[in-house]
């Protein structure tokens, strides 16, 4: 089971909030899909997750990450802005990508190097009725299986 319709942005940030329970300081998420596909949405749940106030997550308006902090750190990265497609390394993240939090990063397609480097990657497509359909994929089998367990017992649609 690599996929999961979310009905309402509720639903999203409920699928959110059950990753955080799969994934460790060090891990990192990278999100994919347009322009309000509901990407933040999604980090307000991992936020909520981890002892975070949603209301703290907006995307950054200076710079590229945003920190904030409750049971672990999380990093907030936002590549909407880049003009160009970016190394992870150019970019300076792979010290948050392998860090002392949890690093999310929406507009993950904007990164030029091996997606691999990113422990979970979510593609988010728009259907009809403010539907989403979320896509779970990755490499680092331990943060990602643990991530489908999780997810699998969500299956609620
Ligand atoms: N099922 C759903 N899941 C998530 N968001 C939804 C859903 N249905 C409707 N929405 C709405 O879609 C919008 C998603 O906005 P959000 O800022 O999360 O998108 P985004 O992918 O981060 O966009 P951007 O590329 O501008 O950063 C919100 O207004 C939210 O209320
Ligand atoms: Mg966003």
């Amino acid at each position: 089971m690599t996929r999961l319709v979310s009905q309402t942005p509720e639903d999203t940030k409920t699928i959110g909030k059950a990753l955080t329970k799969a994934l460790s300081t060090g891990n990192s998420i990278g999100l994919i899909g347009e322009l309000g596909a509901g990407k933040t949405q999604l980090v307000k749940g991992l936020a909520m997750g981890i002892g975070i106030d949603e209301d703290e997550v907006t995307s950054p308006s200076f710079g590229l990450i945003n920190e904030y902090t409750g049971d672990k750190k999380l990093y907030h990265v936002d590549l909407y802005r880049l003009d160009t497609i970016e190394d992870i390394e150019t970019l300076g993240l792979t010290d948050y990508l392998d860090g002392d939090g949890i690093c999310v990063i929406e507009w993950a397609d904007r990164l030029a190097n091996d997606l691999s480097l990113i422990d979970i990657l979510v593609r988010i497509e728009i259907l009809p009725d403010n539907r989403r359909m979320l896509e779970f994929s990755g490499e680092n089998l331990t943060a990602f299986e643990r991530a489908l367990n999780l997810l699998k017992e969500m299956a609620w649609r």
